[in-house]
């Protein structure tokens, strides 16, 4: 047997002409999490439709806890949950029944249906709503009950494919708040998202996808150690100061600094060294009476390594629809 919850190699899909998947390779350790990024149309949803046995992969396989995807589907469908981008919730039937129809499709025994539904409405708030129909829900409570019906039958792998997409803040954080508690009880997930705060704040391992390929993956420190590691920073507001000020700096880093003449603004990669570079800079820049403003160092966003992977913020990417 194998230590990884969900093994994917090689995955290859087409529709047509578009190469959707173009050889995915994923390892995600059991009880942990992993972070799918990437921009619109990248191959994530294509990802968990064939890993939740919905679509076959043209090449390559995928094996949940041991169970080829493809082979084994029926037994995969008994250990695994799904809340999609395109939610599976009855809109005529109010949130307890939606609930309790998921724990009879899973062959749940009646009174183990009602129990769950019932355990599940609290869990997610939404006792008050839960005998109206589900179409008088707000989205971040349609939402919430997609999760719960992806929970009625207690999945070892759960899988969400963009869980807070179109959610309003508060709504995110708290969905966060559910995800993490999930975890914490043993849950492996893989949770696919365009955004960069949601992948460093749930994934334990994170894979970025572009184009049907990885193009980098590991912790969130590690993607951003990728890009140079921690940032320092200052600014020399006299000209005639500042060649030297970054000069007397570039001892710090095998890195050159960066100028910018227009505001005065050094910056310097300078790896994972933050306080003792810091300290450091303050030591040389005093030793010549070199005035600074807004001496700090700081980590990169996971914006910063998607732009240097990919040529473009992930914003961007976003708003290119
Ligand atoms: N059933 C389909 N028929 C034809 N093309 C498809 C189909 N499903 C996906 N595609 C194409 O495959 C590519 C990957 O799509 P996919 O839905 O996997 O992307 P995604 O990363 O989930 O994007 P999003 O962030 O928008 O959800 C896209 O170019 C998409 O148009
Ligand atoms: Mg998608």
């Amino acid at each position: 047997m194998t230590e990884s919850a969900i093994l994917v190699e090689q995955l290859h899909k087409s529709f047509g002409p578009v190469e959707a998947l173009r050889g995915i390779d994923l390892a995600v350790p059991r009880g942990t999490v992993l972070g799918v990024l990437g921009p619109n149309g990248a191959g994530k949803t294509t990802a968990v439709r064939i890993l939740t046995t919905l679509l076959r992969p043209d090449r390559g396989r995928a094996v949940i806890e041991g169970l080829d995807v493809v082979r084994r589907a029926a037994e995969v469908r008994k250990i695994i949950g799904l809340a999609g981008q395109s939610a599976a919730i009855q809109d005529e039937l109010t949130g307890r029944e939606n609930l309790e129809f998921v724990g009879r499709l899973y062959h749940l025994p009646r009174d183990r249906c009602r129990r769950r539904a019932a355990d599940l409405l609290a869990r997610f708030e939404l006792v008050d709503a839960g005998d109206r129909a589900a179409k008088t829900y707000s989205g971040g409570m349609a939402r919430r009950l997609d999760l719960a019906a992806s929970l009625v039958a207690e999945p070892a792998v759960l899988f969400l494919d963009e869980p807070t997409t179109g959610l309003d803040p508060r709504s995110r954080i708290g969905m966060w708040s559910l995800i993490r508690d999930l975890v914490a009880g043993g849950t492996t997930l893989l949770l696919t998202t365009q955004y960069l705060d949601e992948a460093d704040e749930l994934a334990d391992q994170i894979v970025v996808i572009d184009h049907g390929r990885v193009i980098a993956s590991g912790t969130s420190d590690q993607l951003k150690d990728q890009v140079g590691g921690d940032v320092l920073e200052f600014t020399v507001a006299d000209p005639a100061r500042r060649i030297r000020a970054a000069a007397l700096v570039s001892a710090l880093s095998d890195h050159d600094p960066q100028v910018d003449e227009a505001s005065g603004l050094i910056s310097l990669r300078i790896g994972r060294r933050g306080s003792d570079a810091l300290v450091e800079a303050v030591r040389i820049l005093d030793q010549e009476q070199i005035e600074v403003q807004g001496l700090a160092t700081h980590r990169p966003s996971l914006d910063d390594v998607f732009m240097s992977l990919t040529g473009h913020s992930a914003e961007d990417l976003a708003e290119a629809r």
